[in-house]
């Protein structure tokens, strides 16, 4: 049998319903042991379900690629490397804000899809973790705030009414919790949240909206995830 199928006992918990906080834990130490071992090179996301996975990464010894996650990863005692030393790695684990039946993700709810996007584009394997709430059919059915899009700070205008214009919607300029002033990203960028109307082709649009001048990335990850790992309502873990 494939060693991800085996899910680690967790199937074993009682079937009293957990909550969220407890299923990012269920699905991250689940995807860890089934898919990271000793020695490995990991690219690690960013994100409320990713620290699960640092915890539990912490018992091996591994070296981790990551931006987001730094103080996390040296908490846990594990070595920090870059792209620079590592361009290709073993794996890369990240959660997700939406994964839809064909494992395209909406990602950068955090803000943090481009460096995420290269993370996961340099793994030879590509595993998600999430909850149950980001189990979704078609995407948009369970996240709300559109698709993130990273744009050049000069070009957010263009760019928002190229994107309404082409594919319908609204793409509204992230703000700060404040309100002070747009989110800025770790690579000093703004994000348009583009809330789409319906469904698309969602490789042609990913490919699309990265053509237009002033796109830096988009929060659609279409054909990057390997195997998806959600944490269930139930205790157990449901691997996509
Ligand atoms: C950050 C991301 C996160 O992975 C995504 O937002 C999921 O976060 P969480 O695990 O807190 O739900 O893409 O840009």
């Amino acid at each position: 049998p494939q060693p991800w199928r085996h899910v680690c006992g967790f199937r074993s918990r009682s079937s009293s319903a957990v909550m969220a906080e407890e299923a990012k834990k269920l699905a991250a130490y689940a995807a860890v042991d089934n898919h990271i071992q000793n020695n490995q090179v990991v690219g690690v996301g960013s994100g409320s379900t990713i620290v699960y996975a640092v915890d539990r990464l912490g018992k091996l010894y591994c070296k981790c690629v990551c931006e987001g996650a730094r103080q996390l990863i040296l908490k846990h005692g594990l070595s920090l490397s870059d792209l620079d030393r590592h361009p290709e790695l073993d794996v890369a684990i990240d959660g997700a804000d939406e994964v839809d039946a064909s494992l395209t993700l909406i990602k950068g709810g955090g803000g943090c899809l481009t460096q995420e996007k290269i993370v996961a584009g340099c793994a030879k394997h590509f595993i998600v973790i999430a909850d149950y709430r980001k189990d979704s059919k078609a995407l948009g059915q369970q996240w709300k705030k559109g698709v993130p899009v990273e744009v050049i700070p000069i070009a957010y205008v263009p760019v928002s009414r190229a994107i309404a214009r082409r594919f319908g919607g609204e793409a509204v300029l992230r703000m700060a919790v404040s309100k002070a002033g747009p989110v800025v990203t770790d690579n000093s960028n703004f994000i348009l949240d583009w809330k789409f109307e319906h469904a698309q082709n969602w490789k042609e649009v990913n490919t699309a909206i990265k053509m237009i001048p002033g796109v830096v990335e988009t929060g659609l990850f279409v054909g990057m995830a390997e195997r998806v790992y959600f944490g269930m309502e139930d205790g157990s873990v449901k691997i996509r």
